[in-house]
């Protein structure tokens, strides 16, 4: 008898998470009307939300079908320039010090937090100045429940996320977007780093580079690229038709892995991103408006945007001494670099500096 009633009591249970998970389903189901002044946001929306209408432009598919699909995708959308905000922080400190900007998809969660709990760990510095950690994410990809993202901009308040989809040739949007949010809610932000979810920054030795910097003066450094020439095979990622792109050069750019500017620079770029048309490749694209704005990237060789080249050990922590940023770390090797980076003042004191200098 006990049993059956164990067995009524399991049955009403998963029945009723079954009700609770297709109300759940409902909700998250994007409000339908029109027009009405009434509009059921989901429950993890936030209260304000601008449809973002945009159609496709057929002009610009019917002239593009030779190119590849993505190619093609990119130029039919390429005018929608507006999307709106679905998950952003409360706010930058007042004395915000520097941005970490980093790129991110919904899916890397592991990323997230890995940065998190290393370098990205938000603190105080010397004279109540502060760091502020935001992840710029748009929707799609496998995404991870939409639950989670809000779990996570609730707990953590650094996901900054805009409606358009996932894709390599949409990070031009990310760029946008994020000058517009730096724009009305971090004005205050010395200095910004925009950087990749695998990279590894040094944050103390970005500090201490930027302590010596004017923020109302223009800086950009980075990993700087110069008269680098569009890809012309179709088989590549990066594959630029003359149609896009006909001058022999890109601008100077920094690798898009990871790079710093001041607030000055910043501001001048607010204003050029809303002039330049949008172009797939994003690192290219913020070359192309500081070329505009008349701001040479500076190069400098602590940012190691494409990795390290053997035979150096990425996990050597006294390769970081002179180092700001190196690229293409899984979280694996991040938090073991992290681990091994705390402890290079032990390991690393008696050698020589190995800083290297700016180039
Ligand atoms: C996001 O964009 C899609 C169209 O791509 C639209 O249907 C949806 O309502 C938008 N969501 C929000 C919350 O703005
Ligand atoms: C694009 O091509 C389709 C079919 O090939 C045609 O119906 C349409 O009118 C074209 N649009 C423009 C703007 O040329
Ligand atoms: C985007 O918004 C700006 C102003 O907020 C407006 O001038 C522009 O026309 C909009 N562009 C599109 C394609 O909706
Ligand atoms: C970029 O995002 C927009 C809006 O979600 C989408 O319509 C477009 O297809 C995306 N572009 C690419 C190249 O995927």
């Amino acid at each position: 008898m006990s049993r059956r009633l164990g067995w009524l009591a399991l049955y009403s249970l998963s029945v009723t998470l079954f009700t609770c998970l297709l109300f759940l389903k409902r909700e998250a189901k994007p409000a339908q009307q029109v027009g009405g002044p009434v509009v059921r946001h989901p429950f993890w929306a936030p209260a304000v939300s601008h449809r973002s209408l945009c159609l496709p432009n057929s002009e610009a598919t019917n002239a593009s079908t030779v190119l590849p699909v993505r190619h093609c995708l990119f130029l039919t959308y390429k005018h929608c320039r507006n999307f709106s905000t679905l998950l952003q922080p409360t706010g930058c400190p007042a004395a915000t010090f520097l941005l970490l900007a980093i790129k991110s998809l919904p899916a890397h969660v592991d990323r997230r937090a890995a940065i998190r709990s290393t370098w990205g760990r938000v603190s105080a510095l010397r004279g109540g100045q502060q760091l502020k950690l935001v992840f710029l994410l748009g929707v799609g990809g496998t995404s991870p429940p939409p639950q989670l993202l809000v779990y996570e901009s609730q707990e953590f308040d650094d996901i900054l996320q805009w409606n358009f989809t996932e894709d390599f040739f949409n990070l031009t949007l990310k760029e946008l977007h994020l000058q517009r949010w730096l724009a009305t809610s971090c004005p205050q932000a010395q200095f910004v780093l925009k950087g990749d979810d695998d990279v590894f920054v040094h944050v103390p030795n970005v500090l201490e580079f930027l302590e010596g910097q004017d923020a109302t003066q223009d800086l950009f450094v980075g990993d700087v690229i110069s008269e680098a020439l569009p890809n012309r095979n179709t088989r590549v990622k990066y594959f630029i038709p003359p149609s896009m792109y006909h001058a022999p050069h890109y601008p100077p750019y920094a690798g898009g892995g990871g790079y710093v500017m001041s607030q000055a620079t910043v501001r001048g770029l607010q204003a050029a991103v809303e002039e330049v048309d949008l172009f797939p490749i994003d690192d290219v694209f913020v070359g192309m408006c500081l070329k505009k704005l008349g701001v040479k990237p500076t190069h400098h060789a602590g940012f190691k945007t494409f990795g390290i080249q053997r035979p150096l050990d990425p996990l050597d922590p006294c390769l970081y001494k002179g180092l700001l940023l190196v690229h293409r770390l899984s979280p694996l090797e991040m938090w073991t670099t992290w681990a091994l980076v705390k402890d290079e003042g032990l390991r690393c004191a008696a050698l020589p500096a190995q800083a290297q200098q700016p180039g």
